[in-house]
């Protein structure tokens, strides 16, 4: 595997809303093993973005090529089984059953390519590799626990690892804080970090903490309006007042 292989690649990549250009003629190139933050005001189109790469979107023109290979218009379902994974989509969590049984959940769909609930859940290997995730997540005392005790940065480093049992070469998260609180935000964020480098997963990532952008990437990608109008490391992209301004408005 070359490190320097193109994993994400976007072509002219639109879709409108009626008058709204959500995405519009959206270039982009994501390198194996970057972390890529995505930042721009409400409604400048980041999630029509995740949308449009993940099939929840189809686009009005342009491309969308994962690891070399079309996927423009594929199926949610279809692009998960090419290795593009997406947290808080795919699976659901499922607040009634316990952390372990959801993440069995979603290691039977990664294996079986589609859930199947009539296959028994509870076999050794898929415990064991559960119980392993849920130790690189700090999760592992919550177990046999149901999900609706787990705190908020717990359930969201639970979403994460849902995704990351779906063993996604490329995977894209759409604020991975929101809600949770400053004090327990940089605590997911390191664990988030750590693993996905650990096991060099390409990480797309939505925040509107710049703080979050600034410590967790080193490259960010800025929309306004359905347009990329940065590109670049962080420093200098949140140095630009113009930039500044797009993104938070008049402070
Ligand atoms: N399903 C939809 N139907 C109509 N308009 C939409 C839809 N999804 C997004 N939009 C519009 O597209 C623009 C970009 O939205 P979105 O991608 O959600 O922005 P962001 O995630 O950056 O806040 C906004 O003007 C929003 O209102
Ligand atoms: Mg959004």
């Amino acid at each position: 595997m070359n490190d320097n292989e193109l994993i994400l690649q976007t072509i002219d990549l639109t879709r409108y809303f009626g008058m709204v250009k959500a995405a519009d003629g959206i270039n982009v190139d994501v390198r194996r093993g970057e972390v890529v933050g995505i930042i721009g005001a409400n409604g400048s189109g980041k999630t029509t973005f995740l949308n449009l790469i993940t099939g929840y979107l189809t686009p009005e023109r342009g491309r969308i090529l994962f690891l070399g290979q079309e996927c423009t218009g594929e199926s949610p379902r279809r692009i998960v089984k090419l290795g593009l994974a997406r947290s808080f989509q795919i699976p659901q969590i499922y607040t009634t059953l316990s952390v372990m049984e959801n993440l069995l959940l979603s290691l039977s769909a990664q294996a079986n390519k589609g859930t199947v609930f009539w296959q028994p859940l509870y076999t050794e290997s898929w415990v064991r590799e559960a119980s392993e995730i849920l130790a690189r997540f700090g999760l592992e005392s919550y177990a046999d626990r149901p999900v609706s005790v787990l705190p908020e940065g717990g359930r969201k480093l639970l979403d994460i690892a849902l995704s990351f049992a779906l063993k996604p070469q490329l995977l894209l998260m759409d604020e991975p804080t929101s809600g949770v609180s400053i004090e327990d935000k940089f605590q997911v964020m390191d664990t988030m970090a750590t693993v996905l480098k650990e096991s060099n997963i390409t990480t797309i990532f939505v925040e509107h903490d710049m703080e979050v952008v600034q410590r967790y990437s080193r490259r960010v990608i800025v929309f306004d309006e359905g347009k990329l109008i940065a590109d670049g490391h962080p420093q200098t992209i949140l140095a630009d007042p113009e930039i500044r301004k797009a993104v938070l408005g008049h402070e």
